[in-house]
């Protein structure tokens, strides 16, 4: 479920101010969805004129979209660190814990954040929020399906079952999963929740991210901000 609203304006200067962050010989994460689709752009360009990064896939259309670009690849499986991940976020809080998992990729892309030197996130200003509230993806087993509802709504969630939109039937993810986006209300403190939901049996990942993000760009009509745990720069 993605956030509906924010202008492509406002996401492009967020994405781009991100990719100015990279650096020779660095290798990069690179996030799914429309705004980090900004940046793999910007690094795209860069490369062209003479930057030695290669970048780490969160997905299918991170690497679809990296090849279309220029930017060099690598597996996330072969790489001994990630000096710098970039990637979106459905909503963040005032202490920069995330939802993600809009575009159903949150797994890989949870790897990679926590994998990463420096995780930057990119929205813009639809995405800020005091407190979570929206539901939270939860990628599954198949199997276990039935299992993590019961387990969800033990957790106080209400869990419904991701749908493809031009597909019959749901959602698979890049890993052959599938997806519960599951409505806690406002998550005042995400934390537990977040250890609750990974101790769940048959639960691949969920795109609760507490205490990864180093700092969140947020384009802006006038520019960016970089926001960071200590407060805004
Ligand atoms: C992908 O699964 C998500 O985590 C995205 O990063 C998130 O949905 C943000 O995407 P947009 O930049 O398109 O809103």
């Amino acid at each position: 479920m993605k956030t509906p609203g924010g202008s492509d304006a406002a996401k492009r200067r967020a994405g781009e101010h991100a990719a100015d962050l990279a650096a020779d010989g660095m290798t990069v994460g690179l996030g799914t969805g429309s705004t980090a689709a900004y940046a793999i752009r910007a690094l795209g360009r860069a490369v062209a004129a003479g930057l030695n990064v290669e970048g780490v896939a969160t997905s299918y259309a991170s690497r679809e979209l990296a090849r279309e670009v220029g930017v060099p690849l690598a597996a996330l499986d072969s790489v001994d660190r990630v000096d710098l991940a970039i990637d979106g976020a459905d909503q963040v809080n005032d202490d920069l814990a995330l939802i993600k998992g809009g575009g159903a990729a949150h797994a890989r892309e949870k790897v990679v954040a926590a994998a990463a030197e420096r995780f930057v996130v990119v929205v813009d200003p639809s995405k800020e929020r005091p407190t979570l509230d929206r539901p939270v993806p939860v990628e599954v087993l198949p199997d276990a399906r039935a299992t993590v509802r019961r387990a969800i709504r033990d957790l106080g969630g209400t869990p419904t079952p991701r749908d493809a939109a031009r597909k019959d039937g749901p959602v698979v993810t890049d890993n052959g999963n599938l997806v519960l986006d599951c409505d806690f209300g406002v998550i005042s403190d995400p934390d537990p929740l977040a250890a609750d939901l990974s101790a769940v049996p048959g639960v691949v990942e969920h795109g609760l991210f507490v205490g990864l993000t180093d700092e969140v760009h947020v384009g802006r009509a006038d520019g960016v901000t970089v926001r960071t745990t200590a407060g805004r720069d």
